[in-house]
Parts: structure tokens; C-alpha cells; sequence
């Protein structure tokens, strides 16, 4: 696969992009208010998130929430992920985002924990 076409051919997930698509989603968050700290998690894709985050971004009242970003990557780290969410979520606070390789995460259980571990002492308040 190169910059997203698979076998030659625009791949759904490029179109996607290029169309700056909202997909719709299957599914809807029903406790919405319950919820202060939201852990975003997604891959990159063409630099970017999924379209299908914006749709779910751009769904619900973002005030007063904390947005945690994380994602698997194949080297663009977040990319601009984090103003994406930051620019679609304005009334959010974020916290400092966390990236892996995907290859990583699927054969090095440890490095990755080890990884995960250090960047939750930094984004999670402990009382
Ligand atoms: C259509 C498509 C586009 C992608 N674009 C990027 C990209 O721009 N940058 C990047 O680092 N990884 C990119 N990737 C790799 C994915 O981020 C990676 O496959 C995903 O995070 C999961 O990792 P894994 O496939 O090793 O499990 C892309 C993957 C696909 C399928």
C-alpha cells in the first residue's frame, strides 16, 4: 500500500479523506454527561485521523470534557492530530497525546507498556 491506495486503486479510506467525509457511525455514546475524561484512540491514516473521528468529534458537547489523544502509526507519530481534534473541539481541554508504532504495539508487549506507563504519570492526575 502506497499513501493510501491499495492494489492500485483509491482505497475508501483515501476517498474518504480527499472528500473530507463525515461517515456515519454505528453507534452512540447514550451516558454522555457521565463522562469527564474521554481517551481518543485511533490510527493514522494519510497523516490524519479516521473521517469517522470528526463525525463522533463533531457529535457531542465537548465543554467542560478532557480529550486524551492516542494512536498506532507507521511513523508520522500524531501527526497534526492533536490541533485537528483541538480545532474540531474547541471547549475541550486536551492532555499531551501518546503515539505508537503499530508494529510495536503488536510484537513488543513490554517496550509498549513500559511507554504507555510513562505517558499516563504525566497526563493523569493522581490525588
Ligand atoms: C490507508 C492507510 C493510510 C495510512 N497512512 C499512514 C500515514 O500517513 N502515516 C503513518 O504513520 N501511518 C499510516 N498508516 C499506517 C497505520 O497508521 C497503521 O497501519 C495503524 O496505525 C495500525 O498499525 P498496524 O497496521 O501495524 O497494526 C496508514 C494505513 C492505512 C491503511
Amino acid at each position: 500500500m502506497k499513501n493510501g491506495t491499495v492494489s492500485g486503486s483509491p482505497s475508501i479510506i483515501q476517498t474518504n479523506k480527499e472528500e473530507n467525509a463525515r461517515p456515519e457511525l454505528k453507534s452512540s455514546v447514550k451516558n454522555w454527561d457521565s463522562y469527564d475524561v474521554i481517551f481518543l484512540g485511533y490510527p493514522i491514516w494519510c497523516a490524519d485521523m479516521p473521517m469517522a473521528l470528526y463525525t463522533f468529534l463533531e457529535s457531542y458537547d465537548f465543554s467542560g470534557k478532557t480529550i486524551i489523544p492516542f494512536c498506532t502509526n507507521e511513523g508520522s507519530g500524531l501527526a497534526d492530530t492533536e490541533a485537528a481534534i483541538k480545532k474540531s473541539c474547541p471547549e475541550a481541554k486536551m492532555k499531551r497525546g501518546f503515539e505508537i508504532e503499530g508494529n510495536v504495539a503488536q510484537h513488543s508487549r513490554k517496550k509498549t507498556e513500559q511507554k504507555i506507563e510513562k505517558w499516563l504519570k504525566k497526563v493523569i492526575d493522581r490525588k
